[in-house]
């Protein structure tokens, strides 16, 4: 059995021994065996022992040579061992040459440099540099960095790097060089290098001090006509950070390369990002609006880490959310202000309640900034990332757009060039507006989702309504009790009639506004509204003003009456989710599945049908049904079969009782007018496909009329699936399916959507299904796409069919993650958290989906990245 690693703790952090102010790199580039030579220019760092060891990490690499100050250093000189090179004895400053050989080939994990599709590429973030090459790979230590790169000339036309190109040339043997200087230093981890045969599609963009930037987007020959969203989002990108926060482009050239084969969805790597396929390649026929919207918010991501990541960067890895909830919030923002601002709240809101508020209630909850990890891989999380990014969105709250502006310009004032901490971040926030920050540093320190009791008492008599809000926190692991946050709670009045009341706290001299920012402080605390005339419905956190649960004992009716009348397009949303996730939940706790939907509930979703003033996207989202995992996460001991079948059988009942009104706005929506990418065509697709996928509920030949048609007949690929979504769950489906699966049999990304909308199928024999596409030519247990597609797919979003009695669903997840873990442990680790909600379901699943855990850490050789989850998650069960 493997043994954890020693775990990496936040208090443990000291500054660097060594620095490095240069380092010169230069790759001889082979398939088997690359040879990297790296020059680094070195000091001691101040307050450092004169006898102080420099310890350079390394992992998979053999040592060729090292050369200190000019002369090689013999074997006593220095010590070797599977992740570190140690030299004992070093001057104040020093030049060290060492050159050490690779295989990129061999290399499976996609960490460090590898090849894809024939091409070679790096990811290192957060510590891949270390199977490049020696080095102080720690984002504190940042240099200026010159690369070199050798390579055949015809299997590898295009050589990249970071910054600016300097100069190229031919050599023998058909191969041929190109240099690069980085102007700014940068820790290893945005070191990037790409070589291989590419088309580029350009444009550019001027920033406002006159600077020409080019950007060029690399892809395989053959898909230089799905580059142009992803080509305009980054210009799109560029104007609105310049107008939001004043921030420009700093290099001549802005690079993005598209690789099929990719841990995640892109990298920031300076001046250079690299993508996921997924987030670059699209065109109507081939990518959904999803797709579209997905492009538009990572490019701008990659870009935004420019500055917040880049420029300025992480001290250490524990304040990866320095960078992550910062760059989220910029990008949540952006696609607000290109697209619906309500739309993106509600997307992004419903996100983090199924996926970041389950694993604040898990084994792996952890801090937004950790206090220690076994493997930083596996932090790379909801939490950080989202839970993050909602923290930085309560400072805009609670400062005000102009103070969370001023709080970012002092921020990049005060560490452009810097590597700094959280706290760094929070303290410019309160200089910049003379703020009080310090209980907010709980959001960083404190995991778990708060929870907040609200009660509202209404005195006729005095014309008062009494707000009495309790907050608290549940215990996570290694946290038992928790202290208030600082939490800001956005709030309107109703009156009867939907109008929203003035405002105004007892020893106030006025009302201010309608709607306004509650600070929350307190365990315990009251708000007396004053001058209330009648008794209000209260519109609570607004916008989803704070990351928290919000309990207020809402009538059926009261959640009607605001899915009809508040202003507030969240709230609006939220009312119906409401309504839905308690309906849910009540037939779930009775077993309900053929009772019909009742009325009061049809007569609301029939409102959103007929409310022509209503934005078809938001009607689409008030008419989706909470999903399975949603509800999952308010349960306990639960039959998840018995749940999918609750939601499925009132998605039934609605589909029934509103079938006219679905089959008019159907009608109404299907023009059959070419498709465009704009707000207004996305939401009138969504608004019909969801219209589409109750109808198809109905076991009628209209149905399948309009279905087939649908699927025929689209010009785009957001009906087009949606029709064959649709179609794959009915029995007369599969002649589509199997159509679709030939039509784009080599289309990759459009392949994934086939792959995964097989392993989320609800119908008999999903798990022996999947199996067998594992042998279909165009799958690859070693592209991570792939294995999100359909391996992942099952195990995450098929709840029916993983969790099926028999436990096969259990053991096959465990078998392929067992398999994974021996060619990529950081993918084998992301699906190792489809086990993490085992203690929630009932016993007998439990027990199956223990004794998979257990099995999974008892492999021999597991890594640490799979044995971290596997483990934590069975300590969940002590
Ligand atoms: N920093 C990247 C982002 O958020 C994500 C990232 C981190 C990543 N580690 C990775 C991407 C490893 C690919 C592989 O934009
Ligand atoms: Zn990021």
């Amino acid at each position: 059995m493997s043994l954890p690693r020693q775990a990496i703790r936040r208090l443990d952090y000291t500054a660097p021994a060594y620095l490095i102010d240069r380092v010169d790199l230069t790759f001889d580039l082979d398939d088997t065996a690359t040879r990297v030579t790296s020059r680094l220019v070195l000091q001691r760092n101040a307050g450092t022992a004169a006898d102080a060891p420099l310890v350079l990490n390394g992992e998979a690499l053999v040592l060729e040579s090292v050369k200190l100050d000019g002369a090689p250093l013999l074997p006593d000189a220095y010590t070797l061992s599977d992740e570190a090179l140690t030299i004992p004895a070093m001057p104040d400053t020093a030049i060290l040459e060492i050159v050490t050989k690779i295989n990129p080939e061999a290399n499976t994990a996609l960490s460090g440099l590898y090849l894809s599709s024939g091409n070679f590429i790096t990811q290192c973030e957060a510590e891949g540099f270390r199977r490049i090459t020696f080095y102080l790979d720690r984002p504190d230590v940042m240099a200026k960095f010159t690369t070199t790169i050798i390579a055949d000339r015809t299997k590898y036309p295009v050589l990249l790097s970071n910054g600016n190109r300097v100069g190229e040339g031919t050599l023998d043997k058909n191969r041929h060089w190109v240099k690069w200087v980085d102007p700014f230093k940068k820790p290893a981890y945005l070191f990037a290098l790409v070589a291989g045969k590419f088309v580029a599609a350009t444009g550019s963009h001027t920033t406002p001090s006159g600077r020409n930037v080019a950007i060029e987007i690399y892809v395989e020959p053959g898909n230089a006509d799905r580059c142009h969203h992803a080509l305009s989002a980054a210009q799109k990108a560029m104007a609105w950070d310049e107008q939001r926060f004043g921030l420009e482009y700093d290099l001549d050239a802005y690079m993005i390369v598209a690789t099929n084969d990719f841990n995640m969805g892109a990298m920031e790597n300076k001046g250079l990002n690299v993508f996921n396929s997924k987030y670059v390649l699209a065109k109507p026929e081939t990518a959904t609006d999803a797709d579209f919207d997905g492009i538009e918010s990572v490019v701008a991501h990659e870009y935004f880490h420019n500055w917040t990541g880049n420029r300025v960067t992480c001290r250490d890895w524990f304040q990866l959310s320095l960078k992550e909830g910062l760059t989220v919030y910029r990008d949540q923002e952006f696609s607000s202000d290109l697209g619906s601002r309500a739309v993106q709240r509600i997307q992004n809101v419903r996100g983090l309640r199924e996926y970041q508020f389950a694993e604040d209630a898990g084994p792996q909850a952890h801090p937004v900034r950790p206090d220690e990890y076994q493997e930083i891989n596996n932090f790379y999380t909801w939490t950080v990332y989202e839970k993050g990014s909602e923290v930085v969105r309560m400072y805009a709250t609670l400062l005000g757009t102009d103070g969370f502006r001023k709080g970012m310009d002092l921020y990049f004032k005060r560490h452009d060039g810097q590597a700094v901490s959280c706290d760094d971040f929070r303290a410019a926030m309160a200089d910049a507006n003379g703020a009080d920050l310090e209980q907010f540093g709980r959001w960083y320190s404190q995991a778990g989702t708060p929870v907040l009791d609200v009660e509202g008492v209404y005195d006729e008599a005095a014309q008062t309504y009494t707000l009495t809000v309790t907050q608290s926190c549940p215990a996570t692991p290694g946290q038992d009790t928790k202290l208030p946050f600082h939490i800001p709670l956005a709030l309107g009045l109703l009156d009867r009639r939907g109008q929203e009341l003035p405002l105004q706290l007892e020893g106030e001299p006025a009302a201010t506004g309608t709607s306004r920012v509650l600070a929350l402080r307190e365990a315990t605390q009251t708000f007396t509204f004053i001058n209330v005339p009648y008794h209000p419905v209260p519109s609570l956190l607004r916008d989803f003003s704070a990351p928290v649960k919000l309990d207020y004992p809402y009538s059926d009716d009261d959640l009607v009456f605001l899915m009809a009348h508040d202003n507030d397009a969240f709230a609006r949303w939220e009312a119906a989710n409401q309504y839905a996730t308690r309906l849910l939940l009540q037939r779930y706790r009775n077993g309900e599945t053929d009772t019909p939907a009742p009325e009061k509930f049809v007569a609301a979703m029939a409102a959103v049908l007929n409310d022509t003033r209503l934005d078809p996207a938001l009607a689409a989202l008030m008419l989706t049904l909470p999903s399975d995992a949603a509800l999952f996460e308010a349960l306990a001991d639960v039959d998840p079969q018995k749940l999918c079948a609750v939601r499925q059988s009132l998605k039934e009942a609605l589909a029934r009782s509103l079938r006219p009104q679905l089959l008019t706005t159907y009608q109404k929506l299907n023009t059959g007018a070419p498709y465009r990418y704009d707000g207004e065509a996305v939401a009138g697709r969504a608004l019909k496909n969801v219209c589409l996928d109750y109808l198809a509920e109905l076991d009628e030949p209209l149905t399948a009329e309009l279905l087939a048609n649908q699927y025929r007949h689209a010009d785009n690929m957001t009906d087009r699936l949606a029709a064959l979504k649709a179609l794959a769950q009915r029995d007369d489906g599969e002649s589509f399916v199997d159509d679709f699966g030939k039509i784009w049999q080599d289309d990759a990304l459009v392949l994934d959507k086939w792959f995964a909308l097989q392993a989320t199928s609800s119908r008999p024999g999903a798990l022996s299904q999947v199996q067998a596409l594992m042998s279909h030519p165009a799958f690859s247990i070693r592209n991570p796409n792939k294995v999100r597609a359909l391996i992942g797919a099952f195990c995450q979003q098929n709840l029916q069919h993983f969790h099926a009695l028999d436990g096969y669903g259990y053991a096959f997840a465990a078998d392929r993650i067992i398999e994974l873990d021996k060619l990529n442990p950081q993918i084998a680790a992301r699906l190792a958290s489809c086990f993490n909600r085992w203690t929630r379901v009932e016993p007998v699943r439990r027990a199956l989906m223990r004794a998979e855990l257990e099995r999974i850490t008892r492999e021999p050789g597991l890594s640490g990245d799979t044995f971290e989850i596997a483990s934590k998650a069975l300590s969940a069960g002590t």
